[in-house]
């Protein structure tokens, strides 16, 4: 069942009822100043940090669901109702949200009052700014009350929600003219406070939360919503923004109303006694004062996602493949980026920051659109690192700094950096990168080049084996929840942090193949910078540990996913239960192991046989039934959700890749198609998250919500699944010297086309597969002359150059 409907010529997604079967969001914002918003104007915004510097209040696990939002309400006669639906849920007669790139636009009308909201943040903007456009289409003329409404939230997020003996009494406000200033704690430390402006004058205002809503009334009956507000200055308790304006209309006449929540900050705190220093927001209020302010502004959003999304499209005859690579993956990529972890409506911005594992996967497939912006976050993330390659888990994006709340010691975080950095620099030919220098631990003492931290990175593994020669577990690997060495008994303790890192039996295979994956990127940078030394050494390594693998790691029909801290084998066929696990499977192909003698194929066919459902690749099969302490959380998990037997569709791309690799292409774009959500749209109602963005974990087989969805935008599932589909399937393979040819598709996608801009040139590349087969490339012509090899010649020109690929 679909509650609406692509757009794709505008880049939008058209949701047709506020009633999905959950709030479907989008985020405003790619810069410092973010916010979220849903179908029905739920949602909160934040300057850069979502735990430190919340602007508006938001209410976890609350009813009704996804309360708490930017609102305006229209009152008309006695009917009084909401652009978005919520929070009255007044019946519309007509509504519809469209999700855009960076804004949210809202149309809805009753009683033949139209109202058309656009949300958007603006381009180096801090602020979210509404234009609202109210037409009466009736034949009357009509009188209306209207108010907005956001509640502030007192900064610190977690603080907010918790520390009710001292936030009762440290509200402030002031209003001047059609402004509210929210201005807790700018009395004593902050250097910040927020707004909520007008662009016209308003009849009346209101700023404490009780005296608009009455004493035990929610937003869907605010008691003030009945004529002039009483003009409350808060202090204390519960300090909202709300304005008033009676609004008059004439039949067909337009009335187009701006409002701004913003955010600033000020040295020159007081222009006088406990009065702020308004000059800075003035500043921001004047840069949208009229409709043709914003309209330039939105046009400006609109050309700059132009601009993100230039560097690759494609076109086929599938135009759901087409919507995905061309607008909503690159889209969730850029937020996954923004992101990490922290602020979805599943993530509450107050837990995790930014995970040095997931940021650096974000990378990824974010590269392409602002190279720039992913260097400074690939510096960022090593400056937490550990002289001995090892890492904080997460760091905060206020201050950059690596912190403790879930320890280090994950022993997979290193390779991820190597894999970051080389994604960076096949994009960009920067191999200076690779000289900058980087502290560790942030501590200006400790300097290196980024060179060192990989090389820290590659080593920590290399010396922290276990009896087999394989990697060392640690805390986990990429399966948080596979806790090998911390057999937590007691209810409330963290999974990951109760025991220790330091377990020297515990071993990973999956860590294995991440290092035999991305050592390679290690050994050729090597290379670049003249260390053959360092190459061969690394290589022989690398070599080693494969052999290691074929040994001890290989289960007979797939590979063996650990052995735990009493030396037994995990993802074994000896095993009662998670006998076999969907991520080694993935790397170990990926790197290479066992494609020469048939195991890598046979592991794949294993993933077929044990793993797949019409839903997605699940986990591990069987699903552990019962607690098993010496395996951790995973098996904490009801059998089929999360890590434990879920569809976690963060791997199911890396057996797509696998399957790339070994030359099946029909089969890698069966698998990627499965889980990419414009596949998905018909069932969005078993599936209830967003048709347009990937979800970290659908309901596996052995769930009771078999093919529910949950855990949307924030995965690392969209940057993977951008590459594979983008560099594994279609082949566009970015590679130090150039870009690499080597599509594997399905044998029945007879032709398509890709533009790619890459270093100072763009190419239009076409794809002949007349001939129907999944991999091989017969020919490459590059503007009408035949080139050897699959590398395209690298022209820094600026130029739209033509290159014929034929298959065959
Ligand atoms: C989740 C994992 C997540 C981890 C983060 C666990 O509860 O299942 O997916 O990575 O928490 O700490
Ligand atoms: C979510 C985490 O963000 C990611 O880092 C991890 O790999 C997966 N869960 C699997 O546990």
């Amino acid at each position: 069942m679909n509650f609406g409907y692509f757009d794709d010529s505008n880049r939008e997604y058209v949701i047709e009822t506020p009633k999905t079967p959950y709030p479907w969001i989008n985020y405003l914002g790619s810069e410092s100043f973010f916010g979220l918003v849903s179908n029905t104007a739920g949602g909160y915004a934040f300057y850069k940090d979502a735990k430190l510097r919340r602007l508006t209040r938001y209410r976890y696990n609350d009813v009704p669901v996804d309360s708490g939002g930017r609102y305006y309400y229209i009152k008309d006669n006695d009917t009084v109702w909401n652009p978005g639906w919520m929070p009255t849920k007044t019946e519309l007669d007509r509504y519809e949200c469209r999700h855009g790139m960076g804004y949210t636009k809202f149309t809805s009308s009753k009683n033949q009052l139209r109202c058309e909201l656009t949300m958007m943040v603006p381009n180096d903007y801090n602020g979210e700014v509404h234009q609202m456009k109210l037409t009466n289409d009736s034949s009357m003329d009509k009188v209306i009350d209207l108010y907005s409404l956001v509640e502030f939230c007192l900064w610190d997020a977690s603080d907010d929600m918790t520390n009710f003996q001292r936030n009762y009494s440290t509200g402030e406000v002031e209003v001047e003219e059609s402004v509210i200033y929210h201005k807790t704690e700018f009395r004593e430390r902050r250097d910040h406070y927020a707004f909520f402006s007008m662009n016209q004058n308003i009849n009346s205002f209101e700023t404490d939360r009780d005296t608009f809503l009455g004493a035990f009334n929610g937003y869907d009956k605010p008691e003030a919503v009945n004529g002039e507000l009483k003009n409350s200055i808060a202090s204390g308790w519960h300090p909202i923004g709300s304005h008033h304006k009676k609004i008059e209309l004439k039949p067909d006449e337009e009335i187009s109303i701006i409002f701004i929540l913003g955010y600033t900050e000020t040295k020159e705190k007081f222009t006088s006694a406990n009065v702020i220093n308004k000059a800075p927001a003035q500043k921001m209020i004047d840069a949208f004062k009229t409709d043709e302010q914003f309209e330039k502004a939105f046009l400006e959003l609109k050309h700059k996602w132009d601009g993100l999304l230039a560097p690759f499209s494609i076109d086929s005859d599938d135009e759901k493949l087409n919507r995905m690579v061309n607008i909503w993956n690159p889209y969730q990529c850029m937020v996954t980026f923004n992101m990490s972890r922290s602020a979805s409506y599943f993530e509450s911005g107050i837990g995790r920051g930014m995970g040095f594992r997931d940021s650096n996967q974000d990378i990824l497939g974010f590269v392409h659109q602002i190279p720039e912006k992913a260097k400074e976050r690939i510096l960022d993330i090593a400056a937490t690192q550990f002289e001995d390659g090892s890492a904080y888990h997460q760091y905060q994006p206020l201050t950059k700094k690596g912190n403790d709340a879930i320890g280090s010691g994950f022993n997979d975080d290193p390779c991820w950096l190597i894999m970051a950095t080389a994604a960076y620099i096949k994009e960009t030919g920067d191999f200076e990168i690779l000289k900058e220098e980087v502290v560790f631990e942030n501590d200006p003492n400790k300097v290196g080049t980024l060179y060192d931290h990989l090389n820290a990175s590659f080593y920590h593994v290399v010396n922290n084996k276990g009896p087999h020669g394989l990697p060392l577990i640690g805390r986990a690997d990429w399966n948080d929840c596979l806790n090998l060495n911390c057999h937590s008994t007691e209810p409330g303790e963290s999974f990951q942090t109760s025991g220790t890192a330091d377990g020297r039996v515990a071993e990973s295979v999956f860590i294995a193949g991440l290092f035999a994956f991305t050592g390679k990127d290690f050994v050729e940078m090597s290379r670049y910078l003249g260390k053959d030394k360092e190459a061969d050494e690394a290589k022989q390594h690398i070599e080693e540990m494969k052999e290691t693998v074929m040994t001890h790691g290989y289960d007979g029909e797939w590979f063996l996913r650990a052995y735990d801290a009493f030396g037994e084998k995990i993802g074994s066929h000896e095993n009662d239960e998670g006998k076999i696990y969907i991520e080694p499977q993935g790397f170990c192909v990926m790197s290479g192991m066992g494609i020469d003698d048939g195991r890598a194929l046979k592991a794949l066919d294993s993933v077929k046989e044990h793993l797949d459902t019409k839903y997605g690749i699940v986990l591990n099969q069987p699903a552990y039934t019962k607690y098993h302490p010496e395996l951790g959380e995973i098996s904490s998990y009801p059998p089929g959700y999360k890590e434990n037997a879920g569809i976690f569709c963060h791997n199911n791309p890396w057996i797509a890749c696998a399957e790339a690799e070994v030359g099946r292409g029909t089969r890698a774009f069966e698998v990627y198609k499965r889980i990419a959500p414009a596949y998905l749209e018909e069932i969005s109602d078993v599936h209830k998250t967003e048709p347009y963005v990937y979800s970290q974990m659908i309901t596996g087989k052995d769930g009771v919500h078999f093919g529910q969805a949950k855990n949307s935008w924030l995965t690392g599932t969209a940057s993977w699944n951008y590459i594979t589909i983008t560099q594994w399937i279609l082949g566009i393979q970015p590679d130090y010297k150039g870009l690499k040819i080597n599509p594997c598709i399905p044998a029945d996608l007879k032709s398509y086309s890709v533009n790619r801009t890459f270093r100072g040139c763009t190419y239009q590349i076409s794809f002949d597969n007349s001939a129907g087969v999944e991999k091989g490339v017969k020919s490459i012509v590059v503007d009408n002359k035949k080139i050897e090899g699959h590398h395209l010649p690298l022209f820094d020109d600026q130029k739209t150059h033509k290159v014929v690929v034929t298959m065959g």
